[in-house]
Order: C-alpha cells, then structure tokens, then sequence
C-alpha cells in the first residue's frame, strides 16, 4: 500500500509513525484509518519490532477526528464512524507490543482518544489535551468517555467532556492523563530513550507485563491476580527468564 499520511521508520527494533497531515491538524479522516489498519496489519506480522511510537507533524499531535467528514452524517454514519474509530484503536491497544504516543501538539477530541489507546503518552509543554466535542454538540465517539474515566477517575472525565476544558501538559500531567512532559526540542530524544530501554529489554516479559495489567483492569481483583499467577509461571519457560535469573547470580548484565 502506498502511505499518504502516515510516515514509517523502523530502526533498532523500534517502528515510528508519524501522522502527517499538517494542513488539516493531522484531524484522522478516513484515509487515515485504511493506511492505519493496513499498518497494524503489517505489524502484527512482525517479529522484529518491540516498540511503536506514534507521533504527529507540525504543531498538533491529532486535532480530533475530520470534523468535515461528519457533516452531512445521520445516525447509521455516525454509529459507523464510531466503531470503526473504536476498532481501530482497540486493536492499537491490543497489540502484544508497548506503544508511546509522542505528543508533539494538539491532543484533542479523537486525538486524545489515540493517545489514550496508546499505552503511556509523553508530551512535549506545548501540547494541549481535551475533548472538545461538547463544543460541537457531540460526545467523544472513539472510546474517549471509556477511557478517560479509567485513566484520570470519573470525576475528571465528566469534567473534561462536559465543560470541553482545553487542558496544558502540566495539567495533563497532574490529572495523570500523561506521565512525562518535556521540552519540544527535547520529545523524540526522551520518547527513543524509553523505547529503546523497553525494546532492550528482549523478553517476553513485556508483552506477558503488557497483557496482564490490561486484562486485569477489566476484571475483579481475584480474577488479576489469578491472570498474574498464569503469566507469572508461563514465563518460567522462556530462556530469557531464565538467563535474567542466572545473570543476577552470576553478578553479571543478562545475555537476552
Ligand atoms: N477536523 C477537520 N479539520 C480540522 C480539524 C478537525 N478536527 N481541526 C483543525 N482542522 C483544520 C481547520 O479546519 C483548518 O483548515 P483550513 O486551513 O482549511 O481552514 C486547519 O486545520 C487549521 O486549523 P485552525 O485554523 O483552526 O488552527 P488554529 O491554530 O487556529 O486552531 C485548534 C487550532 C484549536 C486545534 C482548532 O483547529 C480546533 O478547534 N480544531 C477542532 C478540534 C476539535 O473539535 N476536535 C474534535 C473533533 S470531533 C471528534 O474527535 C469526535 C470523536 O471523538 C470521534
């Protein structure tokens, strides 16, 4: 497939995509979703990536989904452009990889749900976060009511999404939106440190972490900490366990 908008760089075990639709606040229209289905696609094929990074070019990270798009939309379309937004990020966050959104700008409305999707976010203090779709007499549609209760608490979420409040980077931060804000110059130098300290890790250890931790999120505290026991024992079968193990020991860095 060719990419229109998204940029694809692959190095060290890391894949890097950038949205880019500048003109348009890289606002996710439907081209978007093929070329990203068709990445997912391409990635979940792949063993030799251990980390995504998603970011956004020009000064917004995703400011929302294509307003343009929903205009003449009745409520079969907007059940459709729902759903396919929910599947396509549910798929992101379910991938077997870590993934970090790089937000580099604008976060809002659908683009807050990506990085939402997205499994820690990292933004630069220029960024700006919120769900500003009360604005346009919609709801989040893209899982943006779900998610943002379960990452920052109900009473910020209803906050959030009722009043549309444009939130900075520190205030994400406080809220625990994200978990690191840094200098604009400095966000692909932080976000690759972190990816390549994960990627470097080279065990089935982080996808098995990945999984559990989602799993029991949705679930009691019984049944996680039953998911934990299983992940935790499978991973006695894996050579790198056993190598981190020994090295430790051995007083010496594992050999994954
Ligand atoms: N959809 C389509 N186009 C968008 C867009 C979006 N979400 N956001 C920005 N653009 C376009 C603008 O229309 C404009 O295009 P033209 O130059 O052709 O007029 C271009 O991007 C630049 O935008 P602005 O001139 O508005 O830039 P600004 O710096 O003055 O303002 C902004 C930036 C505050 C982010 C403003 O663009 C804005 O409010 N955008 C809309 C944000 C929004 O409401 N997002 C939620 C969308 S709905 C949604 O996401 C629903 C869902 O959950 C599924």
């Amino acid at each position: 497939m060719d990419y229109n908008i998204l940029k694809i760089g692959i190095s060290n075990r890391i894949a890097v995509v950038v949205i880019s639709r500048p003109a348009a606040l890289n606002a996710l229209n439907s081209d978007f979703f093929s070329e990203f289905n068709h990445f997912l696609d391409d990635l979940e094929l792949r063993n030799d990536v251990k980390v995504l990074v998603i970011t956004g070019e020009g000064k917004s990270f995703v400011a929302g989904a294509d307003i343009s798009e929903m205009a003449d939309f009745g409520e079969k379309e907007g059940f459709a452009f729902s759903e396919k937004g929910q599947r396509t990020f549910n798929r992101l966050e379910q991938l077997q990889i870590p993934v970090i959104a790089a937000i580099n700008g604008y976060a809002l409305g659908g683009g807050c749900e990506l990085a939402m999707a997205c499994d820690f976010r990292i933004a630069s203090n220029l960024a700006k976060f919120g769900q500003p779709e009360m604005n346009l007499g919609l709801i989040p549609g893209y899982a943006g009511t779900q998610r943002l209760a379960r990452l920052t608490g109900l009473g910020n979420a209803l906050y959030l999404i009722l009043t549309a409040a444009t939130l900075s980077a520190d205030e994400a931060l406080r809220m625990g939106l994200i978990q690191k804000v840094t200098d604009p110059e400095m966000l692909m130098e932080e976000v690759m440190k972190l990816a390549s300290k994960i990627a470097n890790n080279g065990s089935r250890a982080v996808p098995v972490g990945k999984k559990t931790i989602r799993q029991g999120l949705e679930t009691d505290f019984a049944r996680g900490c039953s998911i934990e026991t299983d992940a935790f024992a499978t991973l006695f079968n894996d050579r790198a366990t056993k190598e981190g193990l020994k090295a430790f020991m051995e007083k010496r860095k594992p050999d994954w």
